[in-house]
């Protein structure tokens, strides 16, 4: 049996040298307000670079939010404004230059938006007002976190950051370097 495990793949428009690819891993490290908030930092910008030094065909950066209220935690990176995506390009510029396929996954957490970093306690929410509240359709009794309700009468524009906006939306202008 050949071994391909060094050989490109090619998926469409889209060839990977290889196939030693890195799975999206939440980081939980980026600045939970303010200006930088989900903004990636020396951190982020380390840890992605050392895989694609490493080798690594492609790499997913991790569950990336469309909008603060989507956050899986407060912590989460984000691609909601432009200092987000200047930094974003720092890193995907790197892994190019480097030859690693650079992807993403953009996320909204949805019900369980708004939890806690694992090693603070991930099953349980961020208190309201105090992280990134997800407001839900309804009370959800099952399991944990339990989601922040969106009342009757909510703002509908309550609901608007489920569609994502800023750079990371469909459509938007977040498409790499
Ligand atoms: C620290 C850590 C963070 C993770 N963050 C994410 C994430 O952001 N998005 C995601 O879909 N999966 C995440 N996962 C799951 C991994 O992407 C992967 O699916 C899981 O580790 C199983 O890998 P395997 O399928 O190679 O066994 C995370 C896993 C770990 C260990």
């Amino acid at each position: 049996m050949s071994v391909a495990l060094f050989e490109p793949y090619t998926l469409r428009s889209l060839t990977v040298p290889n196939r030693v690819w890195m799975a999206p891993m939440c980081q939980y490290s980026a600045e939970t307000s303010g200006p930088n908030a989900g903004v990636p930092h020396d951190w982020h910008f380390a840890h992605y670079a050392a895989r694609a030094t490493g080798g690594a065909g492609l790499i997913l950066v991790e569950a990336t939010a469309v909008s603060p209220e989507g956050r899986i935690s407060p912590a989460d990176l984000g691609l909601w404004n432009d200092t987000q995506v200047r930094a974003m390009r720092r890193i995907t510029g790197f892994l190019k230059e480097h030859g690693t396929v650079p992807g993403i996954q953009i996320g909204h957490a949805g019900r369980k938006a708004s939890t806690k970093r694992p090693w603070h306690g991930r099953a349980r929410p961020t208190p309201p007002r105090a992280g990134s509240p997800s407001p839900q359709p309804g009370p959800v009794r099952r399991g944990p976190p339990r989601p922040h309700r969106a009342d009757r009468g909510t703002d509908p524009g309550d609901h608007r950051p489920v569609r994502g906006r800023g750079p990371a939306r469909p459509g938007g202008r977040f498409r790499g370097p």
